[in-house]
């Protein structure tokens, strides 16, 4: 590689998950700091982040797609970095076979991005995927630009192993943010204007900590102290493990009037057997009994999960306990996936792959049980009116479009901003959307 001149304007494209959206929030206010501005809609940046994500399907081909089409018509490239899961698991393979790539960091590295960069500048590639002791989170710089909804990472990594993920590869052993920190970083957030914050984690009800008085608190506890930030209006977390589901953490949505009365809490199969051989260490009852509690605890809860149709080894009989569970629980909203062998895990090679249309098929069937479910959910919801977080302007004129304390979408017409917090009545239902009137502002 031949040296470059600094970049002047960036891009960083997030794929995946909501914690790539943080890590791709914090990565720009990282070459903000460093003078780099964001490149304007439509026009070609000097240096390009592609913040990837590695949990299904063929997403190394995509990188490399996506790292093709980089090039612009008079045969040269931006400087690229790849960052992210992809990043972490196949970093050095990249390296090697496209050169256009100067940069490749993993996600418990990127706060060293800066200093690859002027390496890059002088014409020398580098790869950093460490798991340093010392916390990306030490040394960012503050958080400055901030949605009315924003994410706080406060729980890193995964130690569960689940016989099909990559996550305890690309991310690492559980890490817990220290409480200090996660309550300055709410504060600054809230103060540049943050209406609501979603706790993010791999295992977020794992997180652990010590309050301001030295005593241990689960998420629990971190949630009741940032309910103190006065305008601070709505609390979210996810993902939770049904393991790590705490009676504390169940009761602080009857007690915690910010802390929206949504749960979303994988189960991935209806089947004990798969479950097993998921190795995710909670059977179906067992995780029936949370809901049943969390249920009992806050009775309009929304429920929410994900799911793996065609796991390795998965029988017509199996599937069909996942949709007789789907029917049981009555979820809200739910994701689900055809399962994808993720190279280096138990199950990728595991007997019995499912043929791709058996997948194709089990996936259609789910989903159409699931969004019967969140129409029916959502019916139970016209009439009632409840407090909206107006997130975005709607397509037609006059519209907007904001969330209910159900995590629902719902769209209404007439005078609002982004970020209030509107009074709406329920009107009409969708399987994805509620349709609503304003009420007050
Ligand atoms: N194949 C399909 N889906 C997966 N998930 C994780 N790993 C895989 C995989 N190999 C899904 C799980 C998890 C969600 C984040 O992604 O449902 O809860
Ligand atoms: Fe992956 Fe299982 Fe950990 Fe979730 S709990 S991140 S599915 S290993």
């Amino acid at each position: 590689m031949r040296p470059t001149s600094p970049p002047k304007t960036y891009r960083v494209k997030s794929f995946g998950c909501q914690m790539n959206v943080y890590d791709g929030e914090r990565m720009a206010e990282l070459l903000d700091a460093q003078g780099i501005v964001p490149a304007a809609d439509g026009d070609d940046a000097d240096l390009v982040v592609l913040n990837t994500c590695h949990i299904r399907e063929k997403a190394v081909d995509r990188v490399y797609s996506d790292i093709g089409r980089l090039r612009r018509d008079d045969g040269s490239s931006p400087l690229i970095a790849v960052a992210g899961c992809v990043a972490q698991a196949e970093g050095d393979e990249i390296m090697r076979r496209v050169p256009a790539v100067s940069m490749v960091v993993g996600p418990q590295a990127y706060h060293r991005l800066p200093g690859m960069l002027d390496e890059a500048v002088a014409g020398r590639r580098s790869v950093d995927t460490d798991m340093p002791a010392a916390t990306k989170f030490d040394v960012l710089p503050a958080r400055r630009k901030v949605a009315a909804s924003a994410f706080l990472t406060v729980q890193e990594g995964c130690d569960k192993f689940c016989t099909y993920c990559v996550v305890p590869y690309t991310r690492g052993s559980e890490i817990s943010r220290p409480f200090a920190d996660l309550i300055a970083e709410a504060e600054r957030l809230v103060g540049a204007g943050a209406k609501e914050i979603t706790l993010l984690g791999q295992n977020v009800n794992a997180w652990t900590g010590e309050d301001a008085k030295g005593r241990g608190v689960g998420l629990d506890g971190l949630i009741r102290s940032l309910a103190q930030i006065a305008d601070l209006r709505r609390i979210r977390y996810t993902t939770s493990h049904p393991n790590d589901m705490t009676e504390g953490l169940l009761i602080a949505h009857a007690e915690v009037e910010k802390l929206m009365p949504f749960l979303h809490l994988p189960v991935q199969s209806g089947s004990d057997r798969v479950l097993k051989a998921m190795n995710r260490s909670h059977s179906v009852a067992s995780y029936l009994k949370v809901l049943g509690r969390a249920r009992a605890i806050r009775p309009d809860i929304a429920l929410s999960g994900d799911f793996i149709v065609g796991f390795p080894g998965e029988t017509e009989a199996e599937f069909a306990e996942t949709i007789a569970l789907v029917e049981q629980v009555g979820y809200a909203q739910c994701f689900s996936f055809k399962y994808s062998p993720r190279p280096g895990t138990p199950a990728a090679t595991m007997d019995s792959q499912i043929a791709l249309e058996v997948m194709d098929e089990r996936l259609q069937r789910l989903q159409a049980a699931l969004q019967k479910s969140s129409l029916a959910f959502n019916q139970t919801s016209v009439g009632r009116t409840c407090e909206v977080l107006v997130d975005r302007l709607g397509r037609r004129e006059g519209q907007w479009l904001g969330k209910s304390p159900w995590l629902q979408s719902v769209h209404f017409m007439g005078e609002a901003a982004i970020g209030d917090v509107v009074s709406v009545e329920l009107t009409e239902a969708g399987p994805n959307s509620l349709a609503g009137r304003l009420i007050a502002r």
